[in-house]
């Protein structure tokens, strides 16, 4: 059926040269006209070594407990967390982050708990060090999972002690360190505490003991159920807005990262994730470092929420979710998602 004349004529001396029934020049629909070619000419890609998952142990033995508001992550006790550890290295996952839910008889208001070389996180490390020694293990530096308020740091009259707490988040370092971490990820916003970290590492022998500095950290809704996987969401007195950053601040996260890599941050990372890719392109471009996202508990929830409720295909939102990452200029996302999605790209290799 021939096609209807086009009524609107171009305006003299602008018609387009013609090449075909419309006249177009460029036809940036043929390098999509097949899977190959856009296999071809796709800029951004994932893969498995983009992923680091990030997992929740806790004491007991042989048991998982399910955390109602992330609906398929569950707690691992330590002998679980080493399976889940051997599952991640078969299916090549590079490296898990460890969350401590911390029994709450061993909360205090000074998070002592934190410097007990024998506490969940030690132990986790020691036995998956042990039994999967060539997963990478990163250990988050904050008081959170250890305080009995909840909060990253120490508090009085109301108020969080930056430099009092510095001091002890180098001494838990050292302990993760001994206890066989590879990668700090201090994620308490504290100033000064990558520096402080980094020589306190190195004074104690640790010179290969990286560090991912949560550098861009915002006061978010997002950690929500992060919260009740923890254990702090009825815990926390206030909220971390005097350390966090404030979601409305782009140059400031510039400013925030420019010190973390002055002070011998390795790698940086922005967090939440996908409302923040802004961030994460800004980090990049500016300092050209390693950088990372963490698609947080809340950023899980939704998606899986719907997944689960039928409204999103979650075959394709979930790798479509990571890769607007890579395109943003990550170089790796930290994601609860992960052993679901190495599945599904070991099976499409
Ligand atoms: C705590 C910490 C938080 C997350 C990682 N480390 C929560 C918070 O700052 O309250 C959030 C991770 C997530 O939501 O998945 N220092």
């Amino acid at each position: 059926m021939p096609l209807p004349t086009p009524r609107i004529r171009p305006v003299p001396g602008t018609e387009p040269v013609e090449t075909a029934g419309l006249g177009l020049v460029h036809r940036p629909r043929r390098n999509r006209k097949s899977d190959w070619a856009r296999r071809l000419v796709r800029e951004t890609t994932l893969s498995v070594d983009d992923l680091i998952w990030p997992i929740f142990v806790m004491n007991g033995t042989a048991t998982r407990a399910p955390i109602p508001s992330m609906p398929g992550v569950e707690r691992l006790t330590v002998d679980e967390a080493v399976r889940a550890a051997e599952m991640a290295a078969g299916l090549k996952i590079p490296a898990l982050a460890l969350f401590p839910y911390v029994d709450p008889a061993l909360r205090d208001p000074l998070g002592s708990e934190a410097l007990n070389e024998n506490n969940l996180v030690c132990r986790a490390l020691r036995a998956i060090k042990a039994e999967v020694p060539n997963i990478g293990l990163i250990t988050d530096v904050a008081l959170d999972p250890f305080t009995s308020h909840g909060h990253d740091g120490l508090l009085e009259d109301g108020r969080i002690l930056n430099d009092e707490t510095v001091d002890i988040l180098v001494r838990q370092a050292v302990v993760q360190a001994q206890a066989g971490a590879d990668v700090i990820a201090p994620s308490d916003m504290m100033d000064g505490r990558i520096g402080a970290i980094r020589a306190g590492l190195d004074a104690a022998g640790f010179q290969d003991v990286q560090i991912m500095s949560y550098a861009a950290k915002y006061a978010s809704a997002f950690y929500g159920p992060f919260r009740d996987a923890i254990g702090t969401a009825k815990t926390l007195s206030g909220d971390k807005r005097t350390y966090q950053m404030d979601p409305g601040n782009g140059a400031e996260a510039i400013r925030e990262a420019a010190l973390d890599v002055e002070e011998g941050a390795d790698m940086l990372m922005v967090k939440p994730g996908l409302p923040y890719l802004d961030i994460v392109w800004r980090l990049k471009e500016a300092f050209g470092l390693p950088t990372f996202a963490y698609q947080v508990s809340g950023e899980y929830a939704m998606i899986e929420g719907a997944i689960r409720n039928g409204w999103v295909d979650g075959e394709r939102i979930v790798p479509e979710s990571l890769l607007a990452f890579k395109r943003a200029g990550a170089d790796g996302i930290l994601t609860y998602f992960a052993p679901r999605v190495a599945r599904a790209l070991a099976e499409q290799a």
